[in-house]
C-alpha cells in the first residue's frame, strides 16, 4: 500500500466516436497498458466529450461500451487500473464548471481544436465546443493527475489544464497537482494510409486511410495494399517519402525491428512484397485483440461489473477533490 502511494499517477481518456484505429492502439493505448505497473493509472472512455459533436444517441451508447471492451482487449487490466466511464463519475462535470469559472474567454478562443472543429462543423459551434477544454481540465485535476499521455493535438489542452490549476492554487490555496504531459518512447505517430500527412484518425471520411482494430485479416491487407508510398520503389524511411516511412513505422512498432533492420530485410524488393509484410504483422498483432474484444462484449455481466467497480474507485478519488474544492470556493457544506 505504501508503494502503492509512491507511484506517480497517469490519467487519459479516449473519445467514444467509433471504433479505434491502428494509430489509437500504436500511439496510445498500447502505451497505457505498459505503465500500468509503473503507475497508478486511471483510463476512461470520454463519452461526454463526444457530445460536443451531435451524435445518435443509441450508436454512442453503444460505441460506449466497445471502447471500454476495447481497451480491456488491449491489455488495460482492471485489476491494475481504474477502468471507467467519464459520464458515470459525476464530479468531472460539477469540477468543470468551477474551472469554467477561472478560465478566461480568451483562453478558450486561443485553442486551435476549436477553431478547425467550428470552421468543421459552422451549424453546430456549441457551448461544449468552446468549454471543452474545461471539461478535460477537469478530467485531469479531479483526480491530481501527475501525468498524462496524450497526442500532440492535445497538448494546447494539458497546458490550458496546467494554467487553469496554477490559477486556481493562487486564488485560493495550493489544491491541484500541475500535470504533466507524456510522451511514452515507444510508438510512433501513425500516419493516414492515404495521406501520410495527417496523422491516422478514425474521423477520416476515406475508411482505406485507417485500419481500425476490428477489421478483418482481407481489409487489412486491401488497406495496405492501397496505401500511398511513392515512385522510387526502395523501402527506405526518409523525409520525402512519408508513406513508406510511415508503413515502416507501423511494422517497426509491431515487429520491434528498427527502421535499418527493415531497409535490409527488404533491400532490392518492391513495395508490393513489404506491404503484404506489414499487413502480416499488423493482422498478427489484431488477432489476439479481437479474440478478446469479442470475448468481453458477449460478457455483459463482466463487462457491467468493471465499469461499475472502475466508477466507484474513481468516484471516491474525485469525490474528494471536489470536496475540498466546492469548500475552498466558498459552496455551503
Ligand atoms: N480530448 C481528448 C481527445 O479528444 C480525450 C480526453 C478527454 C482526454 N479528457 C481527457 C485525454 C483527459 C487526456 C486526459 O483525444
Amino acid at each position: 500500500m505504501e508503494q502503492q502511494a509512491a507511484k506517480k499517477r497517469i490519467l487519459s481518456g479516449i473519445q467514444p466516436t467509433g471504433t479505434f484505429t491502428l494509430g489509437n492502439y500504436i500511439g496510445a493505448v498500447r502505451n497505457w497498458s505498459r505503465m500500468q505497473d509503473e503507475y497508478e493509472c486511471l483510463y476512461m472512455v470520454a463519452n461526454l466529450h463526444a457530445l460536443t459533436v451531435r451524435q445518435d444517441p443509441a450508436a454512442l451508447r453503444r460505441q460506449t461500451r466497445e471502447s471500454a471492451a476495447l481497451l480491456l482487449a488491449c491489455g488495460i487490466d482492471p485489476a491494475k487500473s481504474i477502468v471507467f466511464i467519464q459520464s458515470q463519475v459525476p464530479a468531472h462535470c460539477e469540477l468543470s464548471w468551477v474551472l469554467s469559472c477561472c478560465t478566461q474567454f480568451g483562453e478558450l478562443s486561443r485553442m486551435t481544436q476549436f477553431k478547425d472543429k467550428s470552421a468543421k462543423h459552422p451549424e453546430n459551434i456549441n457551448a461544449g465546443l468552446f468549454t471543452y477544454p474545461c471539461l478535460m481540465a477537469a478530467d485531469i485535476l479531479v483526480y491530481n493527475a501527475d501525468l498524462v499521455p496524450v497526442g500532440a493535438d492535445q497538448n494546447q489542452h494539458l497546458e490550458l489544464a496546467r494554467n487553469v490549476a496554477q490559477r486556481f492554487n493562487n486564488n485560493y490555496s495550493p489544491t491541484f497537482t500541475l500535470p504533466e504531459g507524456y510522451n511514452p518512447k515507444t510508438g510512433a505517430r501513425v500516419r493516414s494510409l492515404q495521406e501520410p500527412a495527417k496523422k491516422m484518425s478514425k474521423s477520416d471520411t476515406n475508411a482505406n486511410a485507417y485500419i481500425l482494430l476490428t477489421d478483418d485479416a482481407d481489409t487489412v491487407l486491401r488497406k495496405l495494399k492501397r496505401a500511398v508510398t511513392d515512385s522510387e520503389g526502395a523501402v527506405r524511411a526518409a523525409e520525402d517519402k512519408p508513406g513508406v516511412t510511415n508503413l515502416m513505422g507501423i511494422y517497426s512498432a509491431l515487429t520491434g525491428k528498427g527502421l535499418s533492420a527493415i531497409e535490409a530485410e527488404f533491400a532490392g524488393q518492391g513495395y508490393g512484397v513489404f506491404k503484404e509484410a506489414v499487413a502480416g504483422a499488423v493482422i498478427d498483432a489484431l488477432r489476439p485483440i479481437q479474440a478478446e474484444y469479442a470475448r468481453v462484449l458477449a460478457d455483459k455481466e463482466y463487462l457491467d461489473q468493471v465499469l461499475a467497480a472502475g466508477a466507484a474507485a474513481a468516484g471516491r478519488i474525485a469525490g474528494r477533490t471536489l470536496a475540498k474544492v466546492y469548500r475552498k470556493v466558498g459552496m455551503l457544506q
